[in-house]
């Protein structure tokens, strides 16, 4: 049983560290460098953990890593589970039943993303304002546990708007202008064809992406807010005039990294 095994996974991590983690951050392609500004760090590798998924796309780590930035102790999953790599939704949501169960109350969830809005490019830091599930999956299909929450659970506020103003305030005290924007998900593996591109355009998404939302549909199913943070690696299928690589998005993320992790930190600094 579901819950059972959450137990079992808090239990094994309790024991490796010493800190209570309040806020989760999941760290995406290229973006890992928000590990190298924590302190006191405690890392779990995900193989060790009972009931975990085992990651090993390109670009990811497959740890968890507990230490503190801006004050404020952090869970940081360096490296997701994909649905495109075989895992089922349940198991790509895993990792959240249990940061919830150590105490994780927030969640900062970033991603390398395609532009399908022609005004962001390359490099922009777009805050998520919510999302459409192009996928026809849903991580909460089954058998509902109400230890965890209702089995309908609202998404009106899936990307919480209080921390959206909070975190916009910020990045304009540090003196970049941000934007928002809507994130498509698709499955993945392939990126998108040019008619998709433009299907969802129509549809009213900015970004499109293969991860996040299965994350941000079960943070709010367990009664977390969530941050959402899309970092621009390309522009979409036909507005692009180059053909995709997962090495470019890396490259890109990780040029782009320094400046989220800047923006990260200091939102946690002034979190409320
Ligand atoms: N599409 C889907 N996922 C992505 C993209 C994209 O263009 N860029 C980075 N991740």
């Amino acid at each position: 049983m579901l819950y059972d095994k959450v137990q079992e996974s808090v239990r094994f991590i309790q024991e490796r560290i010493t800190q209570k983690p309040e806020i989760g951050i999941i760290l995406g392609s290229g973006l890992g460098g928000l590990v190298d500004i924590m302190e006191d760090k405690e890392i779990v590798p995900y193989g060790e953990i009972p009931g975990f998924p085992k990651s090993n796309v390109a670009g990811h780590a497959a740890k968890l890593v507990i230490g503190k930035i801006g004050g404020h102790v952090v869970a940081a999953m360096q490296g997701r589970f994909h649905f495109y790599e075989g895992f089922t939704m349940r198991e790509v949501t895993y990792p959240l039943y249990v940061l919830r169960q150590l105490g994780v109350k927030d969640l900062i969830v970033t991603n390398a993303c395609g532009a399908v809005n022609r005004d962001f490019e390359p490099g922009d830091l777009i805050l998520l304002s919510d999302y459409i599930n192009f996928t026809g999956q849903n991580p909460l299909i089954g058998e509902n546990d109400e230890r965890f929450g209702v089995r309908f659970p609202d998404m009106s506020d899936a990307y919480a708007k209080e921390l959206r103003v909070f975190a916009g305030e910020i990045a304009q005290k540090l003196g970049f202008q941000h934007k928002e924007g809507v994130y498509a998900l698709f499955l993945g593996p392939t990126y998108e064809t040019a008619a998709e591109i433009r299907a969802c355009a129509v549809y009213g998404a900015d970004l499109v992406g293969m991860s996040t939302v299965p994350e941000t549909i079960v943070a709010n199913y367990l009664g977390m807010r969530v941050l959402g943070i899309g970092c621009v690696t390309n522009m979409a299928t036909g507005i692009a005039t180059v053909k995709h690589t997962h090495e470019q998005v890396v490259k890109v993320a990780n040029e782009a990294s320094e400046k989220l992790c800047g923006w990260v930190a200091e939102v946690l600094r002034q979190w409320k």
